[in-house]
């Protein structure tokens, strides 16, 4: 009995503090504080969000040029890095050079030492670095929330994607910024892409649109 109070309260407590924060995080649209780097960039994540899935859903191939909007501390930069193997090219874009300076620390790691087709770059969603039509896939995982003009931003999208490009977005619940995959079916069609694919659940999933 006193178990089972102890976890309502626990459940209770957890709950209250994810509604608060979702609430402040509406209220006072912000980037991710680049103090959780490591816990984006963790083994506990990995096991939530797999990398090799949320790459195979959001349709990476080899020798794409890839831009990864709000590539924060790189827990997928890496591994997409791998995916378009060589021949393609990941640029990691992000608002906070914190953030990158995390991702920047990764790559030197000698782990990590044979990728050599990542380039960082500090921009913001409104502004891509990018020639009209220069790119074959826009990555976003756990981002679009953060940024307060989504209109905006999908339409400086649109003009660096190649025709038929893909743009890839997961979203995962246990973000206090999760939109609804409805949400982001709304927003995309509102930008001018066509869905092509929802993959995953409720609660992690990929919206792929072209
Ligand atoms: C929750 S983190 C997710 C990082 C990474 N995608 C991941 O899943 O581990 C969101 C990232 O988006 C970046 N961000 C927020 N607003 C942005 C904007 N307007 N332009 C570019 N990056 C932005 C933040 O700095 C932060 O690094």
């Amino acid at each position: 009995m006193i178990l089972e109070i102890f976890l309502i309260i626990i459940v209770g407590l957890f709950v209250s503090y994810f509604i608060f924060l979702r609430i402040i995080r509406k209220l006072i649209p912000s980037p991710a504080p680049a103090f959780i780097g490591k816990i984006l960039d963790s083994n506990l994540r990995r096991k939530i969000q797999s990398p090799e899935k949320v790459i195979q859903r959001s349709g990476i191939k080899k020798g794409m040029q890839v831009l990864e909007i709000g590539c924060g501390s790189g827990a997928f930069t890496t591994f997409v890095a791998q995916a378009v193997g060589p021949k393609g090219n990941v640029y990691a874009l992000d608002i906070q050079q914190e953030m990158l300076q995390q991702l920047e620390n990764k790559l030197s790691s000698p782990e990590n030492k044979d990728i050599t087709n990542i380039k960082l770059i500090e921009s913001s969603a409104y502004d891509l670095p990018f020639d009209d039509k220069s790119i074959d896939l826009v990555f976003m995982v756990t981002v679009i929330g953060e940024i307060p003009d989504n209109d905006k931003a999908l339409k400086e999208i649109k003009r660096v994607l190649k025709p038929g490009g893909i743009l890839a977005i997961t979203e995962t619940f246990l973000d206090p910024d999760y939109l609804l995959k409805s949400t982001l079916k709304k927003k995309g069609e509102k930008a001018g892409f066509n869905l092509d694919k929802i993959s995953g659940s409720f609660w992690h999933y990929t919206i792929r649109f072209n």
